[in-house]
């Protein structure tokens, strides 16, 4: 996210465009906490992770005379665009704000979730990824010394992307995550007795937070209570949301922010910007409400086929 407001207001400032960075996202911009942003307050952000702005959940912006009263804010202080880096909440706000009151709006999609439509990837996923992937790494040594099994449990409330890319970066035994149409308990199951079977020693299951059986807490407790099994859990949690992005995530931040900015002064009204087939697309604010992807079922299926 730094990356991007970086190439914003560096971008703005060769087109001679004034940025002002608003603080604690929607609920800054409804209490007015903002601050003038020039290019040397920029200056050695890009490898930092999180966001110099900070961040904040707002339930209040979903409503109407909020709203209003945000926009009426914006025009005090003349100000008639608006770049939003986030997901699914922010760009439905910012496709509101625009739509009711006529502010400009353009996104920038970041989450580390890696699920909005019309786009490939979204700012902290790679990053995400990577840092779960040598955190599993770390953990395989533990689990093959000691021919344990280990379930570890990375984020995704509501999207396996992250498990799913995890696991198979990882070579995972299986995967658990909340899209999946099968029984995921049964299937595991029966994938543990299969690759048992096979000799195999130790294993590492993958579990996404928000899988159907409620975490990998949960799934523990099931193995132990049917199997009598001394395994281990390890909940990666928020590890995954912090720590210097990667390149990948960092050139995506940077041309997404100056995209932002030229097509606003371009005179653009309502957009979020993504990548598809790596190539740089813009997509209308609306396109956020369309059903959200989520891992190709070939991906899931692959774990299992590669964990023979
Ligand atoms: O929506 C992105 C996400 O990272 C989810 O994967 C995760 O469940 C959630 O945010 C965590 O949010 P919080 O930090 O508010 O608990």
């Amino acid at each position: 996210m730094n990356a991007a407001i970086r190439a914003v207001v560096r971008q703005a400032d060769a087109l001679g465009i004034d940025v002002v960075g608003i603080r604690h996202g929607y609920q800054g911009l409804i209490e007015g906490d903002w601050e003038r942003l020039r290019s040397r307050d920029c200056a050695n952000i890009l490898q930092r992770g999180g966001t110099i702005l900070h961040t904040a959940r707002s339930s209040k912006f979903m409503e109407p005379e909020v709203r209003a009263r945000a926009a009426e804010r914006l025009r005090e202080i003349q100000v008639d665009s608006l770049v939003v880096i986030g997901g699914d909440g922010s760009f439905r706000g910012a496709e509101l704000l625009h739509r009711e009151q006529g502010i400009r709006c353009a996104g920038i999609p970041g989450t580390i979730d890696n699920d909005l439509p019309g786009t490939d990837r979204t700012l902290g996923f790679d990053t995400a990824l990577n840092t779960a992937v040598e955190a599993i790494d770390r953990i395989r040594d533990t689990a093959s010394s000691h021919e344990r099994l280990f379930l570890v449990e990375v984020m995704g409330r509501s999207s396996g992307m992250i498990a799913v890319h995890t696991a198979i970066a990882c070579g995972a035994e299986a995967v658990l995550y909340p899209e999946a149409e099968d029984d995921t308990y049964g299937a595991l199951v029966e994938q543990l007795k299969a690759a048992w079977g096979r000799g195999k020693k130790s294993s590492i299951i993958v579990v996404a937070e928000g899988d159907r059986e409620g975490g990998a807490l949960q799934v523990s407790e099931r193995l132990r209570n049917d199997f009598g099994l001394d395994l281990r859990v390890a909940v990666l949690g928020h590890i995954q949301r912090g720590g210097s992005p990667t390149a990948i995530d960092r050139i995506w931040g940077s041309r997404w922010g100056a995209e932002a900015v030229k097509r606003l002064a371009a005179g653009s009204e309502s957009f979020y910007l993504g990548a598809v087939a790596g190539e740089l697309v813009a997509q209308p604010l609306s396109k956020v409400l369309e059903p959200h992807p989520a891992p190709a079922k070939a991906l899931g299926e692959l774990v299992q086929i590669l964990a023979r």
